[in-house]
């Protein structure tokens, strides 16, 4: 077995896109990582929690509140429980929370960009065959519909919570948050490894996967800042990095294993070579790509409709959702052209995004107006230090009053999809290739609104 690192093209190709020359030589300061360190991230689960999964009793994530079972189970002397709850509870001696607080604070100054980014990064992550099949298998991300949107949706109210929790450590509500995900990864690496484990596909919801996935929230934005035109300090890196080592350790990634542990610059040469190693997109990225950008094109559509004066529009359910079929093509050729800036023409035209000659020039024109704005707007708001302050500290309260508001009849950050309960999605790729996915706008709106 060969110990130099494979790297595949494509994902060597969409990084040298996303991250432009400047980033691609700081990458290049770093020794690659070997393949096999990648193989055996690739192998690992989440001991900890997997072991006191494999030995609860009777644990039912729709009836329980794991947090309360895992305490009083370790309380009752459960040696797994006990084991998890120390680790939980355990602050490792390099977390500095002034670091984390300051760390905190960098997300708000970045927030608009780092959530439109959020989105297309995702689509990195559907290049990924086992990410995409984990995405499929559960339902979480497997139709073009409004349910995905929310699941994206719910996942940017997860990270704004974290980050805007100025308690963030042992018992404070980030940190229950953040276990109660932990737990529906295990919930669903348990189910998924019991029934793939005789396929030999993949292990699920791994440890490359997990470093991949923290890397794309934390780190990838700031490698494209600086082709964006984005400037941000080393200290702010550092800081935002330290945060999210620290989450990093929450959600269960070992710290021998932290994509974070050897400082930012570090971190962003190591996320280009486990982009590199896992991107090799299939029929699967072409299923769950359009069920990102499609679902975000329904989720747009649907908060348009629900803003229409109710006397001007008819509120027939009927005419309701033939608007929003209407409206659906409209943004997701605006995402697509938005995506092809981001991520690049290779992937997009592998997942069978609208070509640019297919995307009229109004579209054309809203993606650049909306992309070129958020850009403007950050590297304004942060020239001068105190406005760049005041600017965060609204952003924050402005994020957290939408974030309460949104959750308002839900229980926040609950294990509320229950992995059990899940419809299992055939996985095939759509007819007629990549090309299919483009066939007519009126049938992708049916498809949209499947669900
Ligand atoms: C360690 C980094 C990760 C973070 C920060 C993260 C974040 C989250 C969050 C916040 C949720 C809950 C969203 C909601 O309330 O609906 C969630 C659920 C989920 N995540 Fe992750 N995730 C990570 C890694 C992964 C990986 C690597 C996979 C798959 C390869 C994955 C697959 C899923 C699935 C399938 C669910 C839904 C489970 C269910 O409801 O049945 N996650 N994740």
């Amino acid at each position: 077995m060969s110990n130099r690192f494979n790297a595949t093209s494509f994902g060597q190709r969409v990084v040298a896109h996303i991250a432009g020359p400047k980033v691609q030589k700081l990458i290049a300061r770093f020794p690659r990582t070997p393949a096999d360190t990648l193989r055996e991230l690739s192998l690992a689960g989440d001991d900890t929690v997997d072991a006191y999964l494999e030995h609860a009793v009777d644990f039912n994530p729709k009836r329980d509140d794991i947090i309360e079972k895992l305490r009083s189970d370790a309380a009752a002397g459960h040696p797994q429980a006990k084991a998890l709850w120390s680790e939980l509870n355990t602050v490792p001696e390099w977390v500095d929370f002034a670091r984390v607080k300051r760390g905190q604070k960098v997300f708000f100054r970045f927030a608009e960009i780092f959530q439109m980014l959020f989105l297309f990064d995702s689509l990195i992550g559907t290049g990924a065959p086992d990410f995409s099949k984990v995405f499929l298998a559960t339902g979480y991300l497997a139709n073009p519909s409004k349910q995905s949107f929310k699941r994206l949706v719910e996942t940017i109210h997860w990270v704004v919570n974290i980050m805007a929790d100025e308690e963030l450590g042992p018992g404070s509500d980030a940190w229950a948050a953040t276990v109660r995900v932990r737990f529906l990864h295990a919930a669903v690496r348990r189910r998924l490894a019991a029934k793939w484990a005789a396929d030999e596909v993949v292990f699920p919801i791994n440890q490359e996967q997990n470093c991949a996935t923290i890397l794309s929230i934390c780190v990838n934005p700031f490698m494209q800042f600086p082709s964006l035109g984005i400037r941000s300090s080393k200290e702010e890196r550092e800081d935002f990095g330290h945060a999210w080592r620290y989450i990093g350790y929450l959600l269960g990634i070992p710290d021998k294993w932290n994509p974070l542990r050897n400082g930012f610059d570090w971190a962003i040469s190591f996320s280009a070579d486990i982009v590199a190693h896992i991107m090799n997109p299939d029929e699967h990225a072409i299923r769950v790509a359009n069920a990102v950008l499609g679902g975000a094109a329904v989720g747009l559509s649907d908060i348009v409709e629900r803003l229409r004066p109710t006397f001007v529009f008819s509120q027939l359910p009927a005419k309701k959702k033939k608007r929003i079929e209407n409206l659906t093509p409209f943004f997701f050729k605006i995402f697509t052209h938005m995506a092809r800036e981001i991520v690049g023409d290779e992937f997009c035209d592998f997942v069978g995004f609208p070509n640019n000659r297919d995307i009229p020039l109004l579209h054309k024109v809203i993606a650049r107006v909306g992309l070129s704005g958020v850009i403007v707007a950050t590297r304004v708001l942060r020239v001068v230090p105190p406005v760049r302050d005041v600017t965060g500290k609204l952003r924050k309260g402005h994020y957290k009053r939408k974030n309460t508001k949104n959750q308002r009849n839900q229980p926040k950050n609950q294990n509320k999809h229950i992995p059990a309960d899940r419809v299992e999605v055939k996985v095939e790729a759509p007819s007629g290739g990549p090309s299919g996915a483009r066939s007519g706008d009126s049938a992708r709106a049916a498809a949209f609104i499947e669900e």
